[in-house]
């Protein structure tokens, strides 16, 4: 690929709490990286015209259910535990219908496009063939990432419980046939310790350890989901350090949710190096409570933005940007004066490099990184006084008012998507 530059309002977060601008600035795209970012025009490359709008780095959603995305927005008055049964586990049931699947994926990976996002950590269900079909439909869109099987073997219903030898098959199945993508790549998606019997949890560990693949699952999220796992693992210390018993919490693994980390959880998944994938939307959404992510980012963890659809209401991680701040907010309000609300240049910097450092090197203009950039149009949430305001604002102004992510022009490791 020939280099190039694009010419607009840069805007990016190197580190926690802080955006770096440039106003009518060019990053120039070399290959599949970003090779220079600054205000001079380069010579003798193309150069695309996006000036007066804004230009961000590709935001990461550390954790999200494509299967979901048909009842995204509904049924939100019910707690997780209840939420799963009467209307989650029956939308999975359907992708055993190939049909099916590929209606509702082709739809979730065509929005998917559209927003800002560029890198996923996505769960399927727990049918292979569905979910590889996730996979070629994610990698035709221009999304880049992981996708799961599901893996479930108890306290599921029947249409979605394996049998524990044929889930490790199935497992086994999906990481071969799902290694030959590009962008998208196989993780191992035990659905959460209430699903998995031992046998199960340990084989997949055992599976992630000897092909160095990556693990998401769910933490923490709901205090009747973390009594049963009381329940279910009376020798655990914690629910965290029942993943990591079974070797499923390393530097490779993402955690959704981890609202009712105790102390010593908190302190287990920084010493792993292990990812909490903050999902304040979806908190909020199933009652589920707002997570202790200032006390988690004072303690090194790392920590990445996920809409999970369908307990987030939105594909958009603007939009989490927003509820991230807003529910850090009402935590240091109401639980704790100990732990200041989070600035909306932190949760841009989760949204971007503190969540795409997941990925690779991606969420940021420095020289080296992917080029996965997005341009963004302010014509949904312009005010008489936006041209007077800086990238800054502008963006701010952008995660709070635009009612979605209207993208122009978005770029996966230097490709042209839309
Ligand atoms: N815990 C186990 N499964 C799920 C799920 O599908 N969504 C959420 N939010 N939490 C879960
Ligand atoms: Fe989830």
């Amino acid at each position: 690929m020939a280099a190039f530059a694009i010419h607009g309002d840069i805007i990016w977060a190197e580190r926690l709490g802080k955006l770096e601008y440039i106003e009518n600035g060019y990053i120039v795209v070399d290959g599949s990286v970003i090779a220079s970012v600054s205000s001079e025009k380069p010579q003798g490359i193309k150069v695309i015209d996006e000036s007066h709008h804004l230009v961000i780095p590709g935001l990461s959603d550390l954790h999200l259910h494509a299967p979901q995305y048909p009842f995204m927005g509904m049924y939100m008055d019910e707690e997780l535990l209840t939420w799963l049964e009467k209307h989650t586990f029956p939308e999975e049931a359907k992708y055993s219908d190939a049909a099916y699947a590929e209606r509702a994926y082709t739809q979730f990976a065509d929005d998917l496009k559209r927003s800002a996002t560029v890198n996923v950590s996505v769960f399927g269900t727990i049918h292979t063939d569905a979910t590889l079909m996730l996979m070629d439909k994610l990698e035709e869109a221009g999304i880049a990432g992981y996708a799961g099987k599901v893996s479930m073997d108890r306290n599921s219903p029947p249409s979605l419980t394996e049998e524990t030898d044929r889930a490790v098959e199935e497992v086994r199945r999906f990481i071969e046939e799902g290694a030959s993508h590009d962008l998208m790549k196989p993780i191992i998606t035990p659905r959460f310790i209430p699903s998995c019997s031992d046998a199960l949890l340990e084989a997949l560990g055992r599976i992630a350890a000897d092909r160095g693949l990556p693990v998401q699952s769910h933490l923490d999220e709901n205090p009747s989901e973390v009594e049963w796992v009381k329940e279910l693992c009376p020798w655990a210390g914690s629910y965290a350090e029942a993943y990591d018993h079974f070797s499923l919490l390393g530097q490779r693994s993402i955690m959704a949710h981890c609202v009712w980390m105790q102390e010593s959880e908190i302190d287990l998944l920084s010493r792993r190096g292990s990812y909490v994938a903050h999902s304040p939307s979806s908190n909020l959404n199933l009652s589920s409570g707002i997570a202790p992510i200032r006390r988690c980012i004072d303690k090194d963890v790392n920590i990445g933005l996920a809409t999970d659809v369908a307990g987030g209401s939105t594909l958009s991680i603007m939009r989490v940007v927003q509820d991230a701040v807003t529910s850090s907010k009402m935590r240091w309000r109401y639980i704790s004066k100990d732990e200041k609300p989070l600035s909306f240049p932190e949760a841009f910097y989760l949204a971007t490099k503190g969540g795409g450092s997941f990925f690779g090197r991606t969420g940021s203009f420095e020289p080296g990184y992917d080029a996965d950039i997005a341009v963004l149009s302010e014509k949904r949430c312009s005010t008489v006084i936006s041209s007077g305001l800086s990238p800054a604002e502008r963006l701010e102004l952008y995660a709070y008012r635009s009612p979605d992510e209207d993208v122009v022009a978005k770029f996966v490791k230097g490709k042209r998507i839309i």
